[in-house]
């Protein structure tokens, strides 16, 4: 990608962390010269970048490509594919993924997600409201999950840089934030040990033990971030995204109730309320300890609410492990729920381990039943007032 005087449209599949790449990517090339199209059919240059959590996704990729191809018989532009699908191509251990694409996506150029590097400067979408990655990648490798292929391992981005950015924002007139992260509240997990650990400020932070590790290591540097961003004048609101229940310290909660800054809707993926389930995805918590966290939340933070990921027809998924579920979500009474239908993703452990035994019908069945019970809530709740 060097060539001047050329045009660049992006198109953006997924989820925030996403679109935050996409606003950077665009920064990379606006800074090599390149114009932005004002549509997919006149850019010289298509870069799609790509969402590859569930097959669904991956195939509107393949679609999209052929698409181009064919509107664009007489001149066809560059493609560039970048975000999930260039990192499960080099990191997902059978390889077949790799081979795969080379023959489904010839002729595109592949585009790493390390290559775009976070220091770049961003093109935004919105004057107002900015988009702050803090951290890249996961090291959690929940059975089900490409991202720590797609994404790689985690990695932060330093303190220091945050800040600057945050407080060059609020100059340029940006007022709300959110801070992106597969696991934002892991922020500097990374750097953490089982030493006493000095914060840029001076502070000394003692390490705790974390369970799911089965080791004492400082608490994520997250809680003190979030403080830090709120002392910045002109930032007047601070979102997150996405937090973990493992991480969900003590001292997140305290921050999080003293500054009015903070907004009061969490965002924490539960993906299954039932805890054999819980265990063949990996999540290292029970139901009882989601729910003991999400108690604890609401007891410091009244005005708290949820919203949450969930995964319904995991393999091995009963009907009575998913009213598990349904019962967990009735008990935290989330305001909206993405739910994912399960999807077998190459590389991961329940794709290589588990058949995927529940049916099509079952899960669109669990997913409305859960959908009209959380997301179709208010609407019902209109429709019944009218
Ligand atoms: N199948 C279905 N949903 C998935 N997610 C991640 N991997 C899969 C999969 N293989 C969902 C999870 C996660 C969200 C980003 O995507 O709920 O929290
Ligand atoms: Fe995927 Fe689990 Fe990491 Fe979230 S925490 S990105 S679900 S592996």
């Amino acid at each position: 990608m060097s060539d001047k005087s050329k045009t660049y449209f992006i198109r953006t599949f997924g989820c925030q962390q996403n679109l935050a790449d996409s606003e950077r990517i665009a920064g990379m090339l606006e800074e090599k010269g390149y114009k932005k199209a004002k549509s997919l059919d006149d850019a010289d240059y298509i870069i799609i970048n790509t969402c590859m959590v569930r097959e669904q996704a991956e195939d509107r990729i393949y679609g999209l490509v052929r698409n181009i191809r064919l509107k664009r018989k007489n001149k066809q532009p560059k493609i560039v594919i970048s975000g999930c699908l260039p990192g499960a191509a080099e990191r997902e251990p059978s390889r077949e993924f790799a081979k795969k694409i080379k023959i489904r996506l010839s002729g595109c150029e592949l585009l790493l997600n390390e290559k775009i590097g976070l220091k770049c400067p961003a093109v935004r979408g919105n004057k107002r409201h900015a988009l702050v990655p803090i951290s890249n990648g996961c090291n959690n490798f929940c059975s089900y999950c490409i991202v720590p292929y797609s994404r790689g391992r985690e990695i932060s981005r330093p303190f220091k840089d945050i800040i600057e950015e945050v407080k060059k924002l609020a100059k340029e007139g940006y007022e709300e934030i959110t801070l992106l992260g597969q696991n934002v509240n892991s922020y500097r997990a990374d750097i953490v040990n089982s030493k006493l650990y000095k914060l840029p400020d001076g502070r000394r932070i003692k390490p705790v033990l974390v369970k799911h590790l089965g080791k004492t290591r400082i608490p994520t540097l997250f809680p003190y971030l979030l403080d830090a961003i709120c002392q910045i004048s002109g930032i007047k609101k601070v979102n997150f995204l996405s937090s973990n229940p493992w991480d969900f310290s003590d001292e997140l909660i305290e921050v999080i109730a003293k500054n009015e800054k903070i907004n009061r809707h969490i965002h924490l993926p539960v993906q299954s309320g039932d805890d054999k389930i819980l265990f063949k995805m990996n999540r290292h918590y029970s139901s009882k300890e989601y729910l003991d966290l999400v108690k604890k939340i609401k007891k410091r933070i009244p005005q708290a609410s949820f919203g949450t990921d969930i995964i319904v027809g995991f393999p091995g998924e009963t009907e009575k492990a998913f009213k598990n579920t349904v019962k967990l979500c009735q008990k935290v009474g989330f305001e909206v729920a993405y739910i994912g239908k399960y999807s077998p993703r190459p590389g991961t452990a329940s794709k290589q381990n588990f058949p995927d035994d529940v049916s099509s019908e079952e899960k669109n069945r669990r997913f409305h039943i859960l959908d009209n019970q959380i997301n179709k809530k208010k609407q019902n709740l209109r429709i019944i007032r009218q």
